[in-house]
């Protein structure tokens, strides 16, 4: 069969591959992308929330910093994005409030601040009257909350149909179909065999296929990326006009250890999730996890028992061992990763699509993503493969 070329072929068609493709392209590198469905993936079941501040973890300075750069990217990001496409992201700059529901939570939320403030972030901590004041269909009992007027959201199924639409103007090229295998030759990553049979030849295969990225058939074990499933599941329902406005910003809480955020969109929709469990490749929603998150949820806005559920699914984020994505080249030749961006695929989207045009171009990664290396989790054979190349 006829083998086709490109400069680069991107494994996977969510948010990450589609931007990697998108700036690619736009940098004037030709590019394949290979996904049986496009715009799919972990994007379809994301809330969509730009939490750099709110979802800041002890010891995690390092991503704050590219999770912030991020966050700044996307005003313009999304406005270019709907200036050549003339679709609309859903992103609107309408700030988080994360509140405290027992004395607990309350002290945690206190050390948070304090952290936060010791960072130079922007965060105002509220108590329970000032929350309501602004939430007004917040539970009664809530002690007291974070403000965050820089955290936003955007809406993931939204974006990676503009993301998806971008490429095709870039003149990506979509090649709709499962990638049956990576092919190395002659100790370098050389394109893929297609599940339809075709083969692909590029100079750069980038495996940006979310959690799966680490099982591709084909790609070395020294250096599949180390990326693991976190299943989370979550929920949609409408907001009537009868009962809009229901929230004005995203509000969110931690109950008895576990995340429960709702994130209202501008159309009605208001996003309840989500839980976090490593059971590997299963995205099954069950009776548990729906019950949970709408008994957290109803403990922080009781009023959403009346709303109508529209949708539950589950999805896989791509967990990485620091919590933290794995941008540019492994120690295969030819071989890049953009994948294990774990609980903030959305957030970094725009940073990514810029890294890796970067180093899709260069070779290099630009200075502040090096500590994002994919290289970082090397293991003993691929640091030996890469000491035969120096
Ligand atoms: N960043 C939200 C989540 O992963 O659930």
């Amino acid at each position: 069969m006829h083998t086709r070329n490109f400069d680069a072929l991107i494994i996977g068609g969510g948010i990450i591959g589609l931007v990697t493709a998108w700036r690619a392209a736009q940098r004037g590198v030709r590019t394949a992308l290979a996904d049986p469905e496009p715009g799919g993936g972990a994007a379809r079941v994301a809330a969509g929330m730009l939490a750099a501040v709110t979802e800041l973890q002890y010891g995690e300075q390092t991503l704050l910093e590219l999770n912030s750069a991020s966050a700044a990217r996307y005003p313009d990001f999304v406005a270019e994005l709907t200036d050549l496409t003339g679709l609309d992201t859903g992103y609107r700059p309408c700030g988080t409030l994360t509140v405290a529901l027992d004395a607990d939570d309350r002290a945690h939320l206190r050390d948070l601040h304090a952290f936060q403030t010791s960072l130079g972030l922007r965060t105002q901590w509220l108590s329970g009257r000032e929350c309501r004041r602004l939430e007004p269909l917040l539970a009664p009992g809530v002690r007291g909350g974070l403000r965050v007027d820089g955290d936003h959201q955007v809406d993931p199924r939204r974006l990676a149909g503009a993301l998806l639409r971008a490429a095709e103007l870039a003149g990506v090229v979509f090649l709709r179909s499962a990638v049956a295998r990576v092919t190395v030759t002659a100790g370098r990553a050389t394109g893929a065999l297609l599940a339809d049979g075709r083969e692909i030849a590029a100079a750069s295969t980038v495996l940006a296929a979310g959690s799966e990225s680490g099982r591709i058939a084909g790609v070395p074990e020294d250096v599949a990326p180390p990326v693991r499933p976190v299943k989370g599941q979550i929920l949609r329902l409408r907001i009537p006009p009868t009962h809009a406005p229901f929230l004005s910003r995203t509000v969110r809480a931690v109950v008895r250890g576990s995340h429960v955020y709702l994130v209202p969109r501008e159309n009605g929709e208001l996003v309840l999730g989500a839980t976090s469990e490593e059971f590997g490749w299963d995205t099954t929603v069950t009776a548990g996890g729906v019950y949970e998150l709408l008994r957290d949820a109803h403990e922080l806005v009781p009023g959403i028992t009346e709303l109508p559920l529209t949708e539950m699914l589950a999805g896989l984020r791509p967990g990485s061992p620091d919590n933290a994505p794995l941008l540019g080249p492994t120690a295969l030749d030819g071989l890049l990763l953009a994948t294990g961006h774990h609980r903030n695929g959305v957030l970094l989207t725009p940073v990514t699509g810029d890294v890796m045009a970067e180093v899709l171009t260069s070779g290099e990664l630009p200075d502040y993503a090096r500590p994002f290396a994919a290289s970082r989790f090397d293991r003993p054979a691929a640091a030996a493969r890469l000491e035969q190349t120096v």
